[in-house]
């Protein structure tokens, strides 16, 4: 079972993406968490640019959909809303047939985010029949640094909610 972790934030020590690298490390037997780091050398999606040559980045991402069996999504809030980063990238998506049946499910990195998290949703269960809103971890990790965030995920509880999570997401991708 191989799940591909997106961060919506291209921000070096960006706590989503620092989650997502924890939530890699936590993961049980049986499942490996790949990290997407590429969303920030995506073009801006253009139909114009949806030949049969796709530019090389879109092409890469592509793949590493294509070889997930779920998609793990965790995002910051820019302006209330979702970062054009991220939706960028869903928007490479939407004409293909790659995102269609995949599964996707949310973590999240903040206490705060919720108008994001909305949208977000909308956006997901619209690219995605599989999205599943109900399969949702939050860690307050706000302001923390890669290191802090490591540490408080090493925690055996927080250990254990990230794995409960991620078994529940490989069941649900099995179902
Ligand atoms: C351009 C920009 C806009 C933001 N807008 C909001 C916002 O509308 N609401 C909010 O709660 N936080 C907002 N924030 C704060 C980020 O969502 C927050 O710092 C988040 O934890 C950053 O995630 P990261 O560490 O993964 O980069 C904004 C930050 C930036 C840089």
């Amino acid at each position: 079972m191989r799940f591909l972790a997106i961060s919506g934030s291209a921000r070096r020590d960006s706590t989503n993406t620092a989650l997502l690298h924890s939530v890699r490390q936590a993961a049980p037997p049986g499942v490996e968490v790949v990290v997407f780091d590429g969303i920030a050398s995506l073009p801006v999606f253009s139909p114009d640019l949806e030949g049969a040559v796709l530019p090389a980045p879109v092409q890469m991402f592509m793949d590493a959909i294509a070889a997930s069996d779920g998609v793990i999504i965790s995002s910051p809030e820019y302006v209330r809303a979702i970062p054009g980063g991220l939706k960028n990238a869903i928007d490479w998506l939407v004409s293909g047939d790659l995102i269609i049946a995949k599964p996707i499910a949310l973590l999240h990195a903040s206490h705060r985010g919720d108008d994001m998290l909305a949208n977000l949703r909308v956006v997901l269960s619209t690219v995605s029949y599989r999205f599943n809103e109900e399969l949702f971890l939050r860690l307050h990790l706000m302001k923390m640094s890669p290191d802090e965030i490591a540490r408080t995920l090493a925690e055996p509880e927080n250990r254990a909610r990230v794995q409960q999570y991620l078994q529940a997401f490989a069941e649900y991708c099995r179902g």
